[in-house]
């Protein structure tokens, strides 16, 4: 045994002795996340089973997005609503026949469909709701979800609405979520930001979790229960899980790292549009919906500043659309993209997307992640300067994901 080799084996030992060197699961009530990674829903036929189900088997969440979901159907344009019902059963179905893993499901609450999806999701038994694009406090069937031991978590830009929502909850519904996503200004798609926000520090992730923890405590303390917080937006590494988790985040949620996976459910232009673009392609859009958003700049975007495409719309599916205003659909731009074609629409990604530099398979992305977790735990206690890169090579992760 060589050196390296002793090195790896000596802490591959420490791990098995002291689980203080393992990277912590997330616990949702009574659900147990092996990994405390979760993969945020990306609409439109991004987050399919295919890339939930492969994460979920790696022992993170594997999240299906439900809006535009029924643009995979042949009779979307004839009755969206039903397409998006079929389709999301479907997926959820071809989820769990696929990993044993947690599911869950992402509804915005935008949607004009969201408590009919609602009541899909509950019918199909997933693990887990998850509700953003706005607040998520009238008609939640929280009893219903419960007695499914269904586990309901928005997502929050800001410790406002966190509070908003819970003290919403405790008065029409006398429960709170079981766990809040916490989006951050860095995100890929849709953002809950002003422009002026999105530069702003006093809205950074690492602003907003200490805050966010510091509004849920009271409720923890009532329910008698911790209410994990799942911080997302611009987190790439193991080193900013953990540095995130530092903070007070039980977990992460990630968009970007998991669209730059073979398993990811969109087509591969879509990913290689990832790996091509530069820090400066990477901008601000206005979307059709009155949302600011995150997108890789392109042709399609930069002509939709200017002229308005012609479009039908196939049905209101958006509840705050104006159709007749919109320069286009993004729901039909955004079908077009996740197809590859990228001169019909255009790829929603975060801030980082410009750092991937090749497509690969979920379990290595996830074996990435722990490992640099790992060592930058490692840094953080020991605290002297060891070439981490030399002793946690790719073959000697200490924590085997599954
Ligand atoms: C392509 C893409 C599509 C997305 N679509 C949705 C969506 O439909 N609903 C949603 O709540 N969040 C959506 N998001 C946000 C992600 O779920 C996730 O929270 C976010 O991307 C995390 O930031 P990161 O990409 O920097 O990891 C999307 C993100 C991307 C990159």
């Amino acid at each position: 045994m060589n050196t390296y080799e002793r090195a790896v084996s000596l802490l591959h030992s420490v791990k098995h002795k002291f689980p203080y060197f393992d990277i912590p699961s997330l616990q949702i009530g009574d659900l147990t996340v092996k990994l405390p990674i979760v993969q945020g829903g990306m609409g439109v036929g991004i987050s399919l089973s295919g890339l939930a189900s492969a994460v979920a088997d790696q022992g993170g969440i594997g999240t299906i997005a439900a809006n535009g979901i029924g643009l995979l159907e042949p009779d979307y344009f004839k009755d969206g609503k039903a397409a998006n019902i079929r389709a999301l059963r479907t997926e959820i179905r071809k989820a769990k026949a696929s990993s044993a893993g947690i599911i869950a499901v992402n509804i915005m609450v935008a949607l004009q469909d969201f408590s009919q999806l609602v009541q899909t999701a509950i019918e199909e038994r997933v693990d887990m709701i998850v509700m953003g694009a706005g607040l998520p406090v009238k008609n939640i069937p929280v009893a219903q979800m419960r007695e499914a031991g269904i586990k309901a978590v928005p997502i929050v830009s800001s410790s406002r609405a966190a509070e908003l929502i819970f003290k919403m909850w405790k008065r029409i519904y006398k429960d709170v979520p079981d766990a809040v996503v916490v989006e951050g200004p860095e995100a890929g798609g849709h953002l809950g930001f002003s422009e002026a926000e999105l530069t702003d520090p006093a809205y950074s992730l690492e602003t907003v979790v200490p805050q966010v923890v510091e509004t849920l405590k009271p409720y923890s303390e009532e329910f008698a229960r911790h209410i994990p917080i799942i911080a997302g937006g611009g987190i790439y590494t193991g080193e900013d899980i953990y540095r995130i988790m530092q903070l007070g985040a039980d977990g992460v949620q990630m968009g970007t790292r998991f669209v730059a996976t073979h398993e990811c459910d969109a087509d591969i232009r879509f990913k290689e549009a990832y790996v091509n673009c530069t820090k400066e392609d990477i901008r601000i859009i206005k979307s059709p919906v009155g949302m600011p958003g995150r997108a890789i700049n392109n042709a399609f975007l930069e002509k939709a500043e200017v002229s308005k495409r012609s479009f039908t719309c196939p049905w209101q599916c958006l509840a705050g659309c104006r159709a007749d205003e919109a320069y286009y659909c993004i729901s039909l731009a955004l079908n077009s993209a996740r197809q590859g074609k990228l001169d019909r629409g255009f790829v929603f990604a975060g801030s980082n997307a410009y750092r991937v530099e090749r497509i690969v398979p979920t379990a290595s992305l996830m074996r990435e992640l722990v490992r640099t977790y790992l060592q930058a735990k490692i840094k953080d206690v020991v605290r002297f300067d060891i070439d981490f890169s030399k002793v946690f090579h790719p073959a000697a992760i200490m924590t085997s994901p599954v």
